[in-house]
């Protein structure tokens, strides 16, 4: 009796429904189903390959300012991927530098992406399809996000020094969901939710709403833009969150004193945590394991895995400031943020270690390395 591999495909398509395997026998490839076996290929990383310039995948970047870019022929000016360990593939970010004097190419895609202006000055063009172009200037500092699916073109504005850029985006996601690039970077549709051509698009005063969120789709500036308490997370904390261009993705700026540090806490994967100011460290664990210690300064990015508990330490002498590109818009829901609760005790359910609960050698550490500052180490 001939029987077919019973299992590697759904009932509804198997040509061997009405089979079943009968034990010791063994699958052949007489069935006139395909001989190879089923690959799963991610479309994500098959792309990314494409563009011929380097990946960094790990948990942390020391430095972004100082990751050395390839030619990136796509993009027209320099690039790296950042693939780091802790986004589970469902975000992604890339560094790119556009040269002096020169203009990256033309690009729309049905991803989003949020950009924060790492060094230098210039301008960004958008519009649709048959509508007029605006273009809103940035320096170093701003964040903004073309919204979905808009043509946009980034614009140097020096002549005689690069201007650098990170940005996070959701191609991982979109790409592998659809796996058809015409579709993610040739698609004619137009969101008029998220997009209107109305020349103040980008120039528009914001709005804060409760729960300190503000919506904008420019901030000129992350590193000073003015913060509210947050006393949920301890640490004498202040945090402002951003929502940008109707996205799914959101972003959100902290900052804590000196000689203080924030409760633990975990959530969803992909919250691309960029040092803005400040000198410390952060802890990173999942639940029951041994801790992780990244040292940061400006320019270092972590990004914590999914439910990882993670906890941030400022035991420099200026107050430390980031920059969280995720999921997590507080407009649109979206379960792979997964934070919800986030300032809720762990024992009642939630996912923050109140300062009573942690383990002792948390503390000691961050005395150690109060003290180790304080003479000079
Ligand atoms: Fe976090």
């Amino acid at each position: 009796m001939e029987v077919g591999p019973v299992g590697l495909l759904p009932t509804s398509c198997s040509k061997t429904d009405n089979r079943t395997m009968t034990t010791g026998e063994k699958p052949t490839q007489s069935t006139g189903l395909p001989a190879d076996p089923v690959v799963q290929r991610n479309f994500y990383k098959e792309w990314v390959s494409s563009q011929g310039i380097p990946v960094v995948e790990d948990y942390f970047i020391e430095d972004v300012n100082s990751l050395e870019l390839k030619p990136w022929v796509q993009k027209g000016g320099k690039g790296i991927f950042l693939n780091l360990i802790g986004t589970g593939d469902c975000n992604d970010a890339y560094i790119c530098e556009i040269p002096p004097g020169k203009s990256l190419n033309a690009e729309r895609h049905m991803y989003e992406e949020m950009i924060f202006i790492l060094k230098g000055n210039g301008a960004t063009t958008v519009w649709i399809d048959g509508s007029a172009k605006q273009t809103f200037e940035w320096q170093e500092g701003s964040l903004f996000s073309p919204p979905l699916n808009t043509w946009h073109q980034l614009h140097n504005g020096r002549g005689d020094a690069p201007a650098r850029f990170l940005a996070v985006t959701s191609a991982p996601l979109v790409i592998n969901l659809y796996h058809n690039l015409d579709f993610v970077f040739n698609n004619p549709f137009v969101f008029r939710d998220r997009y209107q051509t109305r020349t103040d698009f980008f120039s528009a005063e914001g709005r804060m709403y409760p729960a300190r969120i503000w919506e904008s789709n420019f901030i000129p500036n992350a590193a000073n833009f003015r913060l509210l308490e947050w006393k949920e997370r301890g640490g004498r904390s202040s945090n402002v969150r951003f929502e940008l261009a109707e996205n799914t993705m959101g972003a959100h700026v902290s900052e804590f004193p000196v000689a203080t540090y924030k409760k633990a806490h975990r959530h969803g994967p992909g919250a691309h945590i960029i040092i803005l100011s400040g000198k410390g460290y952060s802890l990173m664990w999942p639940d029951g394991a041994e801790k992780m210690r990244f040292d940061w300064k400006p320019g270092s990015m972590v990004v914590p895995p999914e439910m990882w508990w993670h906890q941030h330490f400022n035991p420099g002498t200026i107050p430390a400031r980031y920059l969280a590109l995720r999921w997590g818009s507080k407009k649109y829901q979206f379960q792979l943020a997964q934070n919800e609760e986030m300032e809720k005790d762990r024992r009642e359910g939630g996912h923050q270690i109140e300062y009573e609960d942690e383990d002792p050698e948390v503390k000691q550490w961050f005395e150690q390395a109060l003290a180790s500052n304080r003479a000079g180490g």
